[in-house]
This record gives C-alpha cells, structure tokens and sequence, in this order.
C-alpha cells in the first residue's frame, strides 16, 4: 500500500501514520524529520533549520532528491505511507514521474482536515522526544512519566518550530503552497477527506474504512489496483 499523509500542521499526519505503519508493517516516512535530522549536519544544517524556523519549505530539488534515496529503500518494496509528502504541485508532479520510473502507483492520499483554532492548541500542547522523535501531546495523549518518552525515556522538549509566531507562518505557507494538492488529487480519485477532529482512535479507525477498499482481491501483487473510489473533492484542508 502507498499512501500520502496531508493535511495542515498539526493535523495529526505524523501521530496516524505512525499508528497506520504498526499495523500494516509499512515504513511511515516523515520528510519533516527527516530534515530535523538532516539540520544537525554541517553541510546542510544551517539552511534546513533557518528555514524549518522561519515556517517556510524546503527547496522542491532538495526534497524530491531526499525522497526517491528513501523510496528507494528496499523497505519501501511492501509499500509506505509518506508524511509530509508532497507539499507542493511541484513535488506532487515530480513524485509521480519517480513512482513511474520505478513502475508504481500511489493508492491513496488521506486528507485529515482539522480547524486552524484547534489545530494551534494541538501544537502548542505537543511534546516531541528528543532521542526518538515519538510524539505527545499534554492532554489528548500524555506519556506515563511526566516529561519522559515511554518509548525510550528521553527527555520530552518542544519543537522549535512550534512557537505560536512561526505556527502562523506555516499555516500560511500550508494554504499557500499544499492546499491546492486536495483538488490535484481529488482530481486523480485518489483523495480521502477524513474528519481530524476526533479523537486519535476514532481517526485511526475512519482512516482504516476510507482505506478498506484497498484490502479487496483487486490488489495485485504488483501493486497495480482495481477501481478507486472516485470520491469528490471535500474541503479543503
Ligand atoms: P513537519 O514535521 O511535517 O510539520 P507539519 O507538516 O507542520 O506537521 P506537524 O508535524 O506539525 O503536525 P502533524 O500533522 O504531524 O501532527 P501530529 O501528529 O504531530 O514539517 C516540518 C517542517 O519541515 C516544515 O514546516 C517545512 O519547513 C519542512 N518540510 C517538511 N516536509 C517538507 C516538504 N515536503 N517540502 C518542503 N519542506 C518540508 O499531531 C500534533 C499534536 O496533536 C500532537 O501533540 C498529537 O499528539 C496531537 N494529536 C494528534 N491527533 C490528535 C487528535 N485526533 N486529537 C487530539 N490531539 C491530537
Ligand atoms: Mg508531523
């Protein structure tokens, strides 16, 4: 199964890829952690992070590069769920021509739509594990010990970027830029709007439905599919 995780900051992509990769034994590829690892380098580090903390994106050539090394990981074989991943026409465009070179398809792409007001709440209140990147949030999801990952007890920080001032720039930079992928893909049948703003479970759970279909005899080996749900694009974001 390859699926595209969108939606606003916040919204919840990273917290249901992760729990959506557990159960189908799939790589969840998050391309903000990614360059949250990759602004420790020397070579690349200073500009990632300037622009992570300004709320801006990362350069399209840069992006689709890191990605096709990942995708080509021979994890990916099964299948992957991408986090983060187009953010741009750009980048949409050119993961389809990657997915072509390398004779594949995108199943799906989950939108999860949440409303801004909530989502600044949900950013303001998430903890991130600063040794494996897990994800909390103080009220809807808060770890066994107080400022310690269960995964792995480290020490649970905020993220930079999730000061409310830089948060308002990356809602800005999401409208601008990544809300014009809800009709590129609906356009392509491929768009699964899901109500976000529910609790984690319940999201899992409608995530799982819009997906049933993709579980049918229809998926060949090759990961060529059957008919997709030709679902009409909603909302936007
Ligand atoms: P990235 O790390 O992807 O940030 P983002 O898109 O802004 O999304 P977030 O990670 O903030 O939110 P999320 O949707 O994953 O929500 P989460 O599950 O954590 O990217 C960071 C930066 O990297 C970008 O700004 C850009 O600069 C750069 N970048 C990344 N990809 C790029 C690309 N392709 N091109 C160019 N630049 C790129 O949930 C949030 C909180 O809410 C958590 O605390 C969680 O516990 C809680 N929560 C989750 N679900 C619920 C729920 N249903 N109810 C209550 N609380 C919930
Ligand atoms: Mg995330």
């Amino acid at each position: 199964m390859r699926l595209v995780f969108l939606g606003p900051p916040g919204g919840g992509k990273g917290t249901q890829a992760e729990i959506l990769a557990e159960k189908r034994q799939l790589p969840a590829i998050s391309t903000g952690q990614i360059l949250r690892e990759a602004a420790q380098s020397e070579i690349l580090g200073p500009v990632v992070r300037r622009t992570i903390d300004e709320g801006n994106l990362v350069p399209d050539n840069l992006m689709i590069r890191i990605v096709e090394d990942r995708l080509r990981r021979p994890d990916c074989r099964r299948g992957f769920i991408l986090d983060g991943f187009p953010r741009t026409v750009a980048q949409a465009d050119e993961l389809g021509r990657l997915l072509d070179r390398m004779g594949l398809k995108l199943d799906g792409v989950i939108l999860l739509k949440v409303e801004e007001e909530q989502l600044v709440k949900r950013l303001a209140e998430r903890r991130v594990c600063s040794r494996c990147g897990a994800t909390y949030h103080l009220t809807s999801r808060p770890p066994e010990r107080p400022g310690l990952c269960d995964r792995c007890g480290g020490a649970l920080k905020q993220r930079d970027d999730d000061r409310e001032e830089v948060v308002r720039e990356r809602f800005r930079t999401y409208r601008e830029k990544t809300l014009p992928l809800v009709d590129y893909y609906a356009a392509r049948g491929l768009l699964h709007p899901i109500d976000g703003d529910q609790p984690i479970d319940q999201v899992a759970r409608a995530i799982e439905e819009a997906l049933a279909h993709l579980d049918g005899p229809s998926q060949a080996p090759d990961g060529h599919q059957g008919p997709s749900p030709r679902e009409a694009a909603a909302g936007q974001g």
